[in-house]
């Protein structure tokens, strides 16, 4: 694996990203389409405590936490906001794309080995990532 610290913080901007986009989406949809609206929240509660674990395991190794959370925050917010006059299902297209990469990368990064715990907050948030994956397919199957 690469080396460690700039994997924990490039892992902690993609989580506050996530947060941010998907705190977005779930408050545009809320009105209108409210199951959608409540699995956007899930997902970014989700995200949101994967940072969480990545500013801890950061904190423990390093003794300080990063900086930039709200940055990275605004950042998500910007990326829902740019996607906002995308069709609803190409928007999910795109964000079930990311979360696919973000399962390859959190897999290839396991198989390439390792074990500190950084490797075993990967292990526990892979899970997660598949279901944000999933998005697209179980909205097209009706599941949202
Ligand atoms: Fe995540
Ligand atoms: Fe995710």
């Amino acid at each position: 694996m690469k080396e460690l610290k700039p994997e924990i913080l490039r892992s902690f901007r993609m989580e506050m990203i996530g947060t941010g986009c998907y705190d977005a989406m779930a408050r545009r949809y809320e009105a209108s389409r409210p199951e959608l609206s409540k699995r956007f929240r899930a997902m970014a509660d989700s995200e949101r405590g994967h940072g969480a674990l990545f500013q801890k395991c950061h904190a423990g190794l390093y003794g300080s936490k990063m900086s930039g959370e709200s940055f990275w925050l605004f950042m998500g917010k910007l990326s829902a906001l740019s996607q906002a006059l995308l069709p609803l299902k190409m928007n999910l297209k795109i964000l079930s794309g990311v979360e696919k990469l973000a399962v390859k990368q959190i897999e290839a990064a396991l198989a390439a080995g390792g074990n500190s715990k950084f490797h075993d907050i990967l292990k526990n948030i892979l899970p997660d990532e598949k279901e944000h994956a999933a998005l697209y397919n179980d909205w097209v199957s009706g599941k949202v």
